[in-house]
């Protein structure tokens, strides 16, 4: 992500956003620092008391770290990557993948695991997406505390950073 976003925001003549894996101040503060404008947030927003994804699927992520994460699917074999909650169903996904599966196979299997997590609360054979940024994600709370408390840590930590500088 670091990398991207070097080769990216000085050529950028647009606002940049800067996504994947957010999920708290020092982030965001990051990528402020960086000269993105601000910073895209997803998997944490699944956590929030608004989301109305099934309470297994937010559990699921409340009780799952950064190294749980896998992805199913590649750009490069042209199925759809997909970044999700390692569990029953990405380990067959990825079984299938690696014995040569045909891309008609790997879609038969994927086709509604998402609905399977988020809507059934299937999170064995369902597939709960994620990002990366999950290990900081440890309880529900509004969208509103999650995006105050975000600003505030974020601003405390850009307030120290001139410190930095003798
Ligand atoms: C449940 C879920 C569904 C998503 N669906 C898509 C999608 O269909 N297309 C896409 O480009 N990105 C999709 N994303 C990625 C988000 O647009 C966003 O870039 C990403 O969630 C930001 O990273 P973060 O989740 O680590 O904060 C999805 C993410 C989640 C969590």
């Amino acid at each position: 992500m670091k990398t991207r976003l070097t080769e990216v925001i000085p050529r950028l003549k647009i606002p940049a956003a800067a996504a994947g894996g957010f999920a708290d101040g020092r982030g965001l503060a990051a990528a402020l620092v960086m000269g993105a404008d601000g910073v895209q947030i997803g998997t944490v927003f699944l956590c929030s008391e608004e989301c109305e994804i099934h309470i297994n699927a937010k559990n699921k992520i409340l009780a799952s770290q950064s190294t749980d994460v896998v992805v199913t699917g590649s750009v490069r074999k042209r199925t759809n990557a997909t970044r999700g909650i390692r569990n029953a169903f990405s380990d067959k996904f990825h079984m299938l993948e690696d014995s040569g599966a045909s891309l008609q196979e790997l879609s038969d299997l994927a086709t509604g695991t998402n609905r399977k997590a988020f809507v059934d609360g299937d999170v064995q054979n369902g597939f709960v997406m994620s990002g990366q940024g999950i290990t900081v994600v440890k309880e529900i709370r509004t969208c509103k505390d999650i995006i105050v408390s975000i600003n505030s840590e974020a601003e405390d930590i850009l307030k120290r950073a001139p410190s930095l500088i003798r």
